[in-house]
């Protein structure tokens, strides 16, 4: 239990009520963190969840984009509906063309899955079934943790850093003859920071050396230029690193079930000799993507809502004295002073969803960007529960 004294700051922020919150100073006293690895995450998902059949006023539970799909992909999909009599492989060859030369690579670059979760799922597959190890921060997204434990791999897991960005030299002293990958996600889910890119690329350069890395970029399209931040390029370089990307999240698309993955060929080649690729995806799914993915002002128009919604709630919750870890996302979290049950149970009685998080065993609030009208009833709603 070691990392939970290192955490004291935590203490700190939720104690600290009635002012402005300050950041934890003393998440870098990771004094410790050198000589352990966890494998166990200082994170839990709280159970506290919307009833699906209920209505909700404002759903911010699952980071989805409020403002998709794109005009453009709902005609899309709506004019192939009677095109669900045929396999999709052509529309998916085509999503691809287009995505290897907006990312400068080759089409066998390029894999295509029913969401980024699949991808993440199956590159855990393919490299850890005979075990041995996965790298990750803590907290971190651990979708490929997961499976690469449910599988029998171990994890090691390195704490972030105090500015929340992911402890690059602390991961690259985990690699160890049994690391079997290691996976970077930037921007960060749930903690909604980013590590620097370009420490990130340089560290991917090394480590891919040693063992793959996969980079999770679910988030990036909502920082300005994402393709200068993006860790894609070292594909094309040769290097044996991943970058997963997703419709779900600026796209809007997450019902739709989308997303790609680019690599080395040896190392698509290695996941698809295992399971197919496209098999998995819908031709209506498949013809959104391809509209959307050439919808540049839809995009930037998500870009600009999200920074506009992420504004407002961070000032919003900043008056009420929270104080949320930086986000760079279409979410942000941030430690409650109730507890978790009561204060989720408040927000849903009031149409609410959110999403809870113990961590440390503190409870924390995670709240996914809706719309402006979405987030004025979230801080509504927030004021209420206070009271
Ligand atoms: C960091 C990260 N990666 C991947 C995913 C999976 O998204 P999807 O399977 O919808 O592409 C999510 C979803 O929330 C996420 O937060």
């Amino acid at each position: 239990m070691k990392h939970l004294n290192r955490r004291t700051w935590l203490k700190t922020s939720i104690l600290g009520l009635g002012g402005i919150t300050a950041l934890p100073a003393t998440l870098s006293a990771l004094e410790d963190r050198k000589s352990k690895w966890l494998s166990k995450s200082m994170v839990k998902e709280l159970p506290f969840n919307a009833d699906p059949a209920v209505a909700m006023k404002a759903r911010l539970l699952a980071n989805e984009n409020p403002f998709g799909p794109s005009e453009n992909a709902i005609k899309a999909i709506s004019n192939s509906i009677s095109m669900g009599n045929r396999y999709g492989h052509a529309d998916a060859a085509y999503l691809i063309s287009l995505i290897a030369e907006k990312e400068g690579v080759k089409p066998e670059n390029i894999m295509l899955g029913p969401g980024s979760t699949d991808l993440l799922e199956k590159t855990a597959i393919s490299l850890c079934r005979k075990g041995g190890n996965v790298i990750s921060a803590d907290p971190s997204y651990l979708s490929l943790v997961n499976t690469a434990i449910a599988i029998g791999a171990s994890w090691k897991a390195v704490p972030l850093k105090e500015d929340q960005s992911h402890d690059l030299n602390g991961m690259l002293a985990a690699i160890d003859s049994d690391t079997k990958l290691i996976y970077v996600c930037n921007p960060n889910n749930p903690m909604g920071s980013i590590t620097d890119f370009d420490q990130v690329k340089t560290f991917c350069k090394q480590a891919s050396m040693k063992t793959p890395v996969f980079v999770d970029e679910a988030y990036l399209e909502f920082l300005d230029n994402p393709e200068e931040k993006s860790a894609v390029n070292l594909v094309a370089e040769g290097h044996d690193v991943i970058v997963a990307r997703t419709f779900s999240k600026i796209h809007g698309m997450a019902g739709l079930r989308i997303g790609y993955m680019v690599a080395t060929e040896e190392r698509i080649k290695s996941v698809t000799d295992l399971v197919r690729s496209t098999m998995g995806l819908c031709i209506t799914s498949l013809k959104g993507a391809i509209a959307s993915f050439q919808d540049e002002s839809f995009i930037a128009k998500c870009r600009d809502l999200n920074k506009a919604s992420r504004e407002f709630t961070s000032e919003s919750i900043h008056a009420l004295g929270y104080q949320e870890i930086p986000s760079y996302t279409s979410f942000m979290i941030f430690p409650i002073r109730n507890d978790a049950k009561s204060f989720s149970k408040s927000m849903l009685d009031q149409g609410i969803g959110i999403r809870m998080y113990a961590i440390d065993e503190k409870p924390w609030c995670r709240v996914s960007m809706g719309t402006m009208d979405e987030m004025h009833l979230f801080v509504d709603a927030l004021k209420v529960t206070e009271a």
